[in-house]
């Protein structure tokens, strides 16, 4: 009996281990020795800017999506381009639409300062600020696993084909989120992400002019913001309630009130397995916030950089 046991705790072990080969490496407590300070001393910087823009919040969080979705969380998309250097940030969907560098680079010289050196990697950086920023708007809190390290290289090209853009439908939407080892269930509660934030008229403007499934009065109030032509820079929030991370995007579906084409193909009213995702994490607050912080880590594990790979860079624009 005990025998049998042994074997089916190592079965499970051996199991679970093969499972998640990448984020065994990470740890939440990978800088509790090193620099005790440097949770909180993000946390800091992080809510004064969120103080100053309640936006802030929603930009760091993107940071870090944009950041694992292009050959894992490594701080590729901090890189700026120099003149023998080409990085992310002129990819389509980074071009004129992330932001929040600067407090990124606010947050690398506060924390330096508070572990007199540089022990913290950029891309840890970014998924701890994302953390804190939905933390502080509402959401759920959850421990970060930590001790990336920051890439040398950076994909333009992989910047503009592994993210997803926003008129893409439903089943482009799912092979891309599989394609990084994510499914449907982490498609929606990621999204759900856009609880916070705004969205520029060149994103949304063909849905309000030319799509059906969008509520009349809905669609109407939003064309006032984004002319057919011109207006392009304008932006409007996500959803209803954008300052607080909450479960508000998930109701606007179901009211046809999505802002984005890929927003609303969450939701089309069919019954489908997606469809009734989104019904449940419009009832269920708590549900929503469970799932997004597992989908949170799950995306926050994808392919670090660990060991000697990599380097920590002084400065999250380039490379030391
Ligand atoms: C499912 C596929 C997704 C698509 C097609 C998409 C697309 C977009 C687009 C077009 C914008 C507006 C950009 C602009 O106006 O320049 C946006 C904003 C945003 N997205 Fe997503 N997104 C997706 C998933 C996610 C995920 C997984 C997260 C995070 C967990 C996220 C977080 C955000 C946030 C917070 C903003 C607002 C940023 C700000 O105000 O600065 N998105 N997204
Ligand atoms: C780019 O040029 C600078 C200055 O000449 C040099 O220090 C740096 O190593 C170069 N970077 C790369 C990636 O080649
Ligand atoms: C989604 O878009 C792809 C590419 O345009 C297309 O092949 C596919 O049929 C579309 N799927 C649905 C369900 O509309
Ligand atoms: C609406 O669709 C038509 C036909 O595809 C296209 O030519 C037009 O540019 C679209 N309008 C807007 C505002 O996107």
């Amino acid at each position: 009996m005990a025998l049998l046991q042994s074997f089916l705790v190592c079965f499970v072990v051996v199991v679970a281990a093969s499972l998640i080969p990448v984020s065994a490496q990470l740890t939440a407590n990978f800088y509790d020795n090193v620099c005790p300070q440097a949770l909180p001393t993000i946390r800091n910087v992080v809510q004064k800017a969120i103080k100053n823009e309640p936006r802030m919040g929603a930009s760091l969080l993107r940071l870090h999506f944009h950041d694992c979705f292009v050959n894992g969380c490594d701080g590729s998309i901090l890189l700026d381009d120099t003149s023998n250097f080409t990085g992310e940030k002129t990819g389509l969907p980074n071009l004129n639409s992330v932001r929040g560098f600067d407090i990124v680079d606010d947050i690398r010289e506060a924390v330096d300062n508070a572990c007199k050196t540089s022990v913290v990697s950029c891309a840890d950086i970014l998924a701890i600020a994302a953390r804190d920023s939905v933390a502080i708007l509402g959401g759920p809190f959850y421990q970060v696993l930590l001790g990336r390290r920051d890439a040398r290289t950076a994909s333009l090209s992989d910047a503009n084909t592994n993210l997803p853009p926003p008129n893409f439908n439903l089943s482009q939407l799912l092979s891309i989120f599989q394609s990084h080892g994510l499914d449907l269930q982490d498609l929606i509660a990621l999204s759900g992400g856009h609880t916070i934030g705004l969205a520029r008229c060149t994103t949304f403007r063909d849905r309000i002019y030319n799509e059906t499934n969008i509520d009349t009065q809905f669609a109407a109030s939003k064309r006032q913001n984004c002319p057919v032509t011109g207006g392009d820079g304008n932006t409007e929030p996500l959803d209803s309630m954008t300052t607080r991370f909450d479960n508000q995007y998930f109701k606007d579906l179901l009211k046809f009130k999505g802002l984005l084409h890929s927003d609303q193909e969450l939701f089309k009213g069919d019954g489908s397995a997606s469809d009734q995702l989104v019904q449940k994490y419009s009832n269920d607050a708590v549900a929503f916030g469970s799932d997004f912080r597992a989908s949170m880590i799950k995306m926050g594990n994808m392919k670090p950089l660990n060991g000697n790979n990599g380097e920590i860079r002084m400065n999250c624009r380039k490379i030391n």
